[in-house]
């Protein structure tokens, strides 16, 4: 897998058959003359999205409408594409195998359709390396439509997915990814969730009518750029979530994304993190490091164009002793902000009325937040910034992409410490210590089962329903024996 452009590889592929070809014909003499030198690199056009080739044995398996997509995944071999006919197909497809693209084959507008019925927890699940995703429709899921479980290395591109549970695209602990021209709705937590997560571009997608639209947890280095967010609770969030294993979120881009009219009742799950954020939010970013803001037309937002915070001021939190709690060094570049504010929630109303406005602001900042700056204040209803310097970075141009030129190497899979890389990979994207996610905190399962992991492990694999106001929790039983056991012992040592 190499960070090129296809038309790179073609060249790079004709340019070794001519030379093959001429040095059949003439021999390797000591004294032939160098081969001619190779094309300088072509750089990619600015605004083009990069991809992530990954490594491909040329063999194409097709899945037809009324075969089972899961059958061609278990039979494939590493570097095997999986073409998949137009039809709808009703199951859950899990990928535990390296470089695998399963690809979509859209025919004359038809394309073909993951259905859960309402029934199925997810679409597609990998925790294999170099997987590609695309041309995929995904609807009525319960849990999630595309989760990755330490994968890197994977392109997730051209899929629609409406109605498909808790979250939409959910790439957990991976690193070096990419997220592009994907449309997502309907996603009762994040559209697009980027969950502990290193060196990801999330590019191009339409997310609309979910809780949150894009969002960027526990992270670092993540560009997320050109996407239309619009008619969710809240746009785009960059934070830390307290209470799990990774602790920091920093080096983020948001650029040159549309935000728009994010002011859909918060359907979350009462309770969970998301649940707490108010209608109306634009763009939140909360206890993230060195995140710039530019470039983006926010607009409509009912409550807050931009809100820069701390955990002190969350709802629904338990701070985490290390976690630093602040937003700092945030850079507020140009940005075009309209009609934001115009119904806020109480609380920030009051803030506001000390300003002299009764509607809500373009940018809001509470808790301390060291070190940010802000440019061209002065065209902002705003509250929190005015001590805010102007930035001296005026643009992020420089900075293309977070993606690395080559394939990380997989994460090792040590047996001693596969409990915890499973217990990252799956179970902290819905138990996170001390605080409510989509599952119970994981201290409150610790409390339950003391000393008893094999008790976790059955739960996992056929997990009952128990309490009313959380959603049933997914069937793990995709992990064998021995795993879930390891990480039920795993879940029961974690400490923070
Ligand atoms: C998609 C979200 C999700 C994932 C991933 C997840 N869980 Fe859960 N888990 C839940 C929810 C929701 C509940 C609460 C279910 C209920 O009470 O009906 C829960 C409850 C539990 C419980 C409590 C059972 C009890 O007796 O009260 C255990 C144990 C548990 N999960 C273990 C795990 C383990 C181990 C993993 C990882 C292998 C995991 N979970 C992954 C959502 C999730």
């Amino acid at each position: 897998m190499k960070l090129r452009k296809a038309s790179l590889l073609v060249a790079g592929a004709l340019a070794s058959v001519c030379l093959g070809y001429l040095l059949g014909r003439s021999g390797v003499r000591p004294d032939s003359p160098p081969p001619p030198a190779p094309a300088e690199t072509p750089r990619a056009e600015p605004g083009e999205v990069v991809a992530i080739e990954s490594r491909r044995s040329g063999r194409v398996v097709t899945v037809e409408e009324g075969e089972s997509i899961q059958k061609a995944v278990t039979a494939a071999r590493p570097g095997d594409t999986i073409r998949v006919r137009p039809g709808t197909y009703r199951e859950t497809v899990y990928i535990d195998k390296d470089d695998v693209t399963l690809t979509g084959s859209i025919e004359a507008g038809r394309w073909p359709v993951l259905d859960g019925e309402g029934i199925r927890n997810d679409a597609i699940l990998y925790s294999g390396n170099g997987i590609t995703i695309e041309n995929f429709r995904i609807v009525h899921y319960k849990g999630n439509g595309v989760m990755g479980q330490a994968g890197n290395n994977f392109v997730i591109r051209h899929n629609v997915i409406h109605d498909s549970g808790v979250y939409g695209i959910f790439p957990q602990f991976g690193k070096n990814g990419l997220v592009t021209h994907n449309v997502l709705s309907g996603i009762a937590d994040a559209a697009i969730y980027i969950g502990m997560s290193d060196h990801i571009h999330v590019a191009n997608n339409e997310v609309f009518e979910s809780v949150a639209g894009i969002e960027i947890e526990n992270s670092r280095h993540v560009i997320v750029e050109n996407n239309h967010a619009h008619d969710n609770t809240a746009g785009i969030l960059v934070f830390i979530t307290p209470g799990l294993p990774i602790k920091t979120t920093y080096d983020v881009i948001v650029r040159n994304n549309f935000v728009q009219d994010n002011n859909h009742p918060n359907f979350g799950a009462a309770g969970s993190i998301v649940a707490g954020v108010p209608a109306g939010t634009g763009i939140l970013v909360m206890a993230a490091d060195d995140v710039v803001i530019e470039g983006n037309l926010i607009e409509g937002n009912d409550n807050i164009g931009i809100v820069v915070t701390d955990h002190g001021h969350a709802t629904n939190l338990t701070l985490d002793p290390e976690s630093e709690p602040n937003s700092d060094r945030i850079a507020i570049l140009e940005n075009l902000m309209l009609d934001n504010g115009n119904h806020p929630i109480p609380e920030v109303k009051a803030l506001m009325l000390t300003r002299l406005s009764d509607r809500g602001p373009d940018v809001l900042r509470v808790g301390e937040s060291r070190e940010s700056c802000i440019l061209h204040p002065e065209r902002l209803r705003s509250y929190g910034v005015d001590e805010f310097p102007p930035c001296r970075v005026t643009t992020t141009a420089g900075t293309r992409t977070y993606l690395l030129p080559e394939p990380v190497a997989p994460r090792p899979i040590a047996a001693a410490e596969r409990g915890k890389q499973v217990y990252f990979a799956i179970c902290a994207g819905c138990h996170a210590y001390n605080v409510r996610m989509i599952g119970p905190p994981t201290q409150v399962i610790q409390a339950l089962y003391l000393e008893d992991p094999q008790g976790i492990a059955d739960y996992a694999a056929r997990p009952v329903k128990k309490r009313p106001d959380y959603p049933e929790m997914p069937p793990q039983d995709h992990l064998d024996p021995e795993t879930r056991r390891a990480v039920a012992e795993y879940m029961l040592r974690v400490t923070e």
